[in-house]
């Protein structure tokens, strides 16, 4: 079975994935770290960013795997490396083109062959798992995810003012939803899931109450 789990950065989706994953005895895929490792890679080799073909190629000859919660490029664990802010800036570039989308789609796809899983992303509902059993589309208004964030950073010793990251939030949504290919989306036919004012239980609750309701049919 594939649950998929879109939506805008903030929005608590990775934790809930997680949680959801360890709760069925799942495995989780976190596809934006695959971006970022294509990304990772992309800067120590010097690819040009704009050079989608290039980014293509690499991405093609990359094996990204996940063990136990860590993200692999081969036997390499870049789990760290793909969160700093250096790397998150230039995934932006990589996750906009098409080709790369192409690649990371058909990859997706193999690593959920056969398997129970919950895919956590923007387009993973939309374009890769069109016929998931489950698709959720995550979302907090972008007060509530900058506020989010802002206590996270501040929490890190960060002094990044609310606005300035309720700004940098809103450019980075903005540049999600309107990719040319794989644009940030709710699916049809997701299940939309507001996470203002729900602790990070409430929302897991949510998620297996929604699983339970899709399996019923099945296993009745
Ligand atoms: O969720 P994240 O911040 O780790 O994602 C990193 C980047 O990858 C971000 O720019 C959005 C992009 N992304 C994407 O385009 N499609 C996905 N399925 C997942 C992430």
């Amino acid at each position: 079975m594939i649950i998929t789990l879109d939506g805008p950065a903030g929005a608590g989706k990775s934790t809930a994935a997680r949680a959801l994953a360890a709760r069925l005895g799942w495995c989780y895929m976190d596809t934006g770290a695959m971006y970022r490792a294509v990304t990772l890679v992309a800067l120590e080799r010097a690819i040009p960013l704009d050079d989608a073909p290039g980014l293509a190629t690499l991405a093609e000859s990359l094996a990204i795997t996940f063990r136990d919660g860590r993200v692999l490029v081969g036997e390499r664990d870049v789990s760290v490396e793909i969160r700093t802010p250096a790397v998150t800036a230039a995934t932006r570039p990589v996750a906009d083109a098409p080709p790369v989308r192409e690649v990371m789609k058909r990859l997706q796809r193999r690593i959920a062959e056969g398997i129970d899983v919950v895919t956590e992303g923007r387009d993973q509902g939309s374009v890769v798992f069109p016929h998931a059993e489950l698709k959720v589309f995550l979302t907090a208004s972008p007060e509530e995810r900058a506020r989010r964030r802002h206590r996270e950073e501040s929490a890190r010793g960060g002094g990044t003012p609310l606005e300035e990251i309720l700004e940098a939030q809103n450019r980075r949504d903005d540049g999600d939803r309107t990719r040319s290919v794989g644009a940030m989306k709710a699916a049809d036919d997701a299940v939309l899931v507001e996470t203002d004012g729900l602790s990070h239980d409430e929302v897991v609750e949510r998620l297996v109450q929604l699983v339970e309701e899709r399996r019923r049919p099945l296993t009745a």
